[in-house]
């Protein structure tokens, strides 16, 4: 592994009145509805459940896995579903939660896939984003903050599987750089 440090982003505090933030406006968008949360396993695991404790609106859950063959640290395009859903969706108001769209490959597929199975409604809620590296279109409903092309790990996200335990954003910096 490649000697580096990490640098904070977003401090814990800042990170946890961002997601109350968010589940308002969730809680109220989805007033007299249940909220069919679809967990996209494992980097939305925390953000999926600092976010639905604050719902108020009835919440139901269900966990996907899903990876994209290639490189570490980019995205092919190429997804393998290593898990599906547990429950047909087709009667239920679906919202998806990822920590982090990047190309959009992989939520692309996923949204395409889900869409198929014909929701009574279909949303996405990230954590992150970072819009100047988009490669497919995907509308994003609800989102954390919107971050410059820095690789990010903490809150779920990992670098070689490490750091998702970490309460804050943080940004990797390589040390020869
Ligand atoms: P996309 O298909 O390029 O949008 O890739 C999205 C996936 O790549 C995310 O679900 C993450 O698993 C991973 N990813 C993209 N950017 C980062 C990052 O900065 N830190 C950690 N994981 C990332
Ligand atoms: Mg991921």
């Amino acid at each position: 592994m490649k000697k580096h440090h990490i640098d904070t982003m977003y401090t814990e505090d800042q990170v946890n009145a961002r997601i109350e933030a968010l589940a308002a406006q969730i809680s109220s968008d989805y007033e007299g509805r249940t909220v069919h949360v679809i967990c996209l396993l494992k980097g939305a695991a925390f953000f999926t459940s600092a976010l639905t404790k604050r719902l108020t609106v009835p919440v139901t859950m269900d966990y996907m896995s899903a990876s994209s063959y290639g490189a570490s640290t980019k995205s092919s395009g190429v997804v393998r579903i290593n898990k599906d859903l547990d429950e047909p969706i087709d009667d239920k108001d679906v919202l998806v939660i990822e920590d982090i769209i990047d190309s959009g490959r992989t939520l692309g597929y996923i949204l395409g896939l889900l869409g198929d199975r014909e929701p009574k409604s279909l949303r996405l809620c990230v954590l992150l984003d970072k819009p100047d590296r988009r490669v497919v279109e995907v509308p994003v409903d609800y989102t954390g903050f919107e971050i410059p092309d820095e690789f990010v790990v903490g809150c779920g996200m990992d670098y070689a599987q490490l750091y998702r335990n970490l309460p804050y954003i943080g940004i990797v910096k390589f040390d020869e750089e």
